[in-house]
């Protein structure tokens, strides 16, 4: 790497500190010291400890791990440990007020933009440190929990606090759009071995073949989802899984998440307010039993991760695997949802720059999109920096979800990049599209 190019680097790492930071600050000033201790549902953690935990993290991995120095706070390791306290626990913990917990955030940022100066950042370096990864990693890691804090803020009672623009109205072509896009046969790379800032779950890159296929050209709509709801789609066994006909049951599911009937209108709640629902955003808050269900209704399936990943990121034309449905670029606003820009999904056939080769539009963004498939390691797998990051959720209870939400930072959403939820999850921003076998016919 020369001069010119590590100078930039470290522009680029210090800016998406910065832009997670800002979104942080955000996400927790707009609150008082009760809204920020409290526990707003049993499946997150208050939120003042997302704030220290962002903290701790960034102290253990940047300023101790990668600077080499000295511990700033070591008695905070064991309260901001994921892995010692499940979420329903932390209001109990001894957790530090937010007003100490800003100051540590700051000192901690502080010493990590020093450690950031005075590191080598060469491709060939350490692992840990090529091309910036452990910075990368808690970027994305800052991000991530702005994005459950996000959720946090969904869930919470109350008056409303976070506002932002509506997204721009659907194209003049989104209404003549194919409802489904061919994907042919053949092989692609799935994964990546080059990312520099991919997670170890990413990688590596590998071969998949795949038959020929149909995917929705967009995430399934809160309208069609609504004619799953009319037609008796869950009282129907026929469309649902054993386990998922226990958990409907268990659960008392009979619609999306934040949804009410209000005479024959359906309402949602969405950060405080309430509102019609919109007919032409993909559905959002629903599990994926919930999904599974909606597809076979339909007289479909869920896409597998390869078929999503393949429908978003192979270029037939080259024959190969690019980081994004449009190509290499990075995301901007003309491409897709991302970063809560707008706190809603855009409609259906947004964001035609957007588009894959195949025509499938708002891959990335909008709303994360289950998948069939359950969260597996890729062959060649090597747990990278730590166990806990994925191995450890590796198996039949995950499944994987695909793309990124409106809630998600684009430094943490990918071509490649790979979420997982139990399926019975939906306080997630959570959506799905369909998918159906291509017949030898169809396939020209
Ligand atoms: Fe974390």
């Amino acid at each position: 790497m020369n001069q010119h190019d590590s100078t930039d680097l470290r522009t680029r790492i210090a800016a998406a500190l910065e832009t997670s930071r800002r979104r942080t600050l955000g996400l927790t000033d707009c609150l008082d010291e009760d809204g920020l201790k409290a526990q707003h549902s049993p499946l997150m953690s208050p939120l003042v400890w997302d704030l220290a935990h962002i903290g701790n993290q960034e102290e253990l991995w940047l300023v101790r791990d990668a600077g080499g120095r000295a511990a700033i706070r070591p008695d905070l390791d064991h309260l901001y440990d994921a892995f010692q306290h499940p979420r329903a626990d932390r209001p109990a913990l001894p957790l530090l007020d937010p007003e100490p917990a800003r100051g540590y955030l700051r000192q901690v940022r502080e010493q990590a933009l020093e450690v950031l100066d005075g590191t080598a950042l060469d491709p060939d370096g350490p692992p840990l440190l090529a091309e910036g990864f452990v910075f990368g990693m808690i970027a994305q890691h800052e991000q991530q929990h702005d994005e459950t804090m996000l959720a946090t803020h969904q869930l919470r009672q109350g008056p409303a606090v976070l506002d932002a623009p509506a997204p721009p109205a659907a194209p003049a072509d989104a209404a003549a759009l194919p409802t489904e896009v061919l994907v042919p046969a053949g092989p692609f790379t799935m994964g990546t071995s080059t990312d520099p800032w991919a997670l170890d779950n990413e990688r590596p890159a590998h071969t998949v073949e795949l038959p020929g296929y149909w995917l929705d050209t967009t995430p399934v709509t809160n309208a069609a989802y609504q004619e799953f709801i009319a037609d008796g789609g869950y009282r129907d066994p026929r469309w649902w899984t054993p386990a998922g006909l226990r958990h409907r049951e268990q659960a008392g599911l009979s619609a999306p998440l934040f949804w009410q009937l209000d005479g024959d209108t359906w309402l949602r709640r969405r950060f405080g307010r309430t509102e019609p629902v919109p007919g032409d955003e993909p559905v959002v808050h629903v599990c994926w039993y919930e999904a599974d269900a909606y597809a076979r209704w339909a007289g479909r399936r869920l896409p597998s991760e390869a078929e999503w990943e393949k429908a978003a990121r192979l270029d037939p034309a080259t024959g190969r695997s690019r980081r994004y449905p449009w190509g290499d670029q990075e995301p901007t606003a003309e491409h897709a949802n991302l970063g809560q820009r707008h706190l809603q999904p855009a409609p259906a056939g947004s964001y035609p720059l957007g588009s894959a080769p195949s025509g499938a539009r708002q891959l990335i963004g909008d709303v994360w999109e289950w998948t069939g498939s359950d969260f597996a390691p890729y062959p060649g797998f090597n747990a990278f920096p730590y166990k806990e990051y994925s191995e450890v959720f590796f198996g039949p209870d995950y499944k994987v979800l695909r793309g990124g939400a409106f809630g998600v930072d684009p430094v943490a959403c990918r071509g490649t990049f790979r979420n997982w939820d139990y399926p019975i999850r939906r306080q997630i921003f959570s959506g799905f599209r369909t998918a159906r076998d291509a017949a030898p016919s169809e396939l020209g």
